[in-house]
């Protein structure tokens, strides 16, 4: 169940970029947050949006929302509407981008927004005495988030900033690395594709990413039908159909939440068929083996799919 939370404060964090802080409306204590978490925000104008935890604090939860240009309604709303004491649900939260408390060594990555997830992580090893490094790509010199990185000294490195010029040579940086460190990456789809390329050799479970912003939903180019295995119904997915979209169109109750691939709310299991996995969660490993898609924006390689719906 979302939990009623109040907005107790917004912040300026950088250029486009404010913190936005939830309190319980009860009193009742919110649940315990970990480094890396999200929370679902559920907008009056009926949108439901993932962002990280900007900070762990036991009595709020904070997020970092940067105003996207090309927002559909999320970043924008925010930025635009909500003000100090607005009320709103927010979910518990969630983590598709694990902090891995017993390595002896992290390496983190990040690009622009994407240091919000990651500062979480950050914050976490400084206080708890772990062998860390960040190494952080920005055009600024002076946000709200170099100014909260700056705390941690030498172990933050600055990449192509005004004064840093030098751009970030991600696979020359995991090359030098200590192959036993584990490595996170968040931020635009380039250095993602740069880390996922770089860190390729090394054991999955020891790499970890998130995207900042979703991909492009994939359209379904072909069309199939999905069959619904515990009532045996065949449900045509027309071509540019998500299967999510046919199905709510047949009436069926479905969990669902971004519709981008990033949640993992529509998450399904796959009884027979090969999945067209277009999702920003599912491993490698998870993707091979075809046992469960997201629903939302993943299709099918094969003109039939079954679902255990
Ligand atoms: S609804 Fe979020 S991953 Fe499908």
């Amino acid at each position: 169940m979302p939990l009623e939370v109040r907005v107790d404060a917004i912040r300026y964090l950088a250029e486009d970029t404010h913190a936005y802080e939830f309190v319980s409306r009860s009193g009742i204590a919110l649940p315990t947050a970990s480094p890396g978490d999200h929370v679902d925000v559920h907008l009056p104008n009926g949108l439901v949006r993932q962002y990280s935890l900007w900070e762990l604090r036991p009595d709020r939860y904070v997020i970092a929302v940067k105003r996207d240009p090309a927002s559909r309604g999320g970043s924008r709303f925010l930025h635009e509407e909500i003000r100090v004491g607005t009320r709103l649900l927010v979910g518990e939260p969630r983590n598709h981008f694990s902090f891995d408390l017993g390595a002896t060594h992290s390496v983190f990555v990040a690009g622009g927004i994407g240091i919000t997830p990651i500062m979480t992580m950050v914050d976490h090893a400084a206080a708890n005495g772990m062998s860390w490094e960040l190494h952080y790509a920005t055009r600024s010199n002076h946000t709200g988030f170099t100014e909260a990185l700056a705390r941690h000294g030498d172990r933050v490195r600055f990449w192509g900033s005004r004064t840093a010029s030098q751009p970030l040579d991600i696979a020359a940086l995991i090359g030098s690395s200590d192959p036993a460190a584990h490595f996170y990456c968040c931020g635009p789809e380039s250095m993602i594709a740069a880390f996922r390329e770089a860190a390729q050799a090394i054991p999955e479970e020891r790499v970890r990413f998130e995207r900042f912003g979703a991909m492009p939903v994939e359209s379904n180019h072909n069309g199939f039908t999905v069959v619904l295995a515990r009532s045996g119904r065949a449900v045509p997915v027309p071509p540019g159909t998500t299967i999510l979209d046919a199905l709510l169109a047949e009436g069926l109750d479905l969990p669902f939440s971004c519709q981008q691939g990033v949640c993992g709310q529509c998450e399904t299991k796959v009884l027979a068929g090969a999945p067209d996995h277009h999702d920003q969660i599912l491993t490698d490993d998870e993707r091979a083996s075809g046992e469960t898609m997201m629903i939302c924006c993943s299709g099918s390689k094969e003109g039939r799919l079954v679902l255990d719906l």
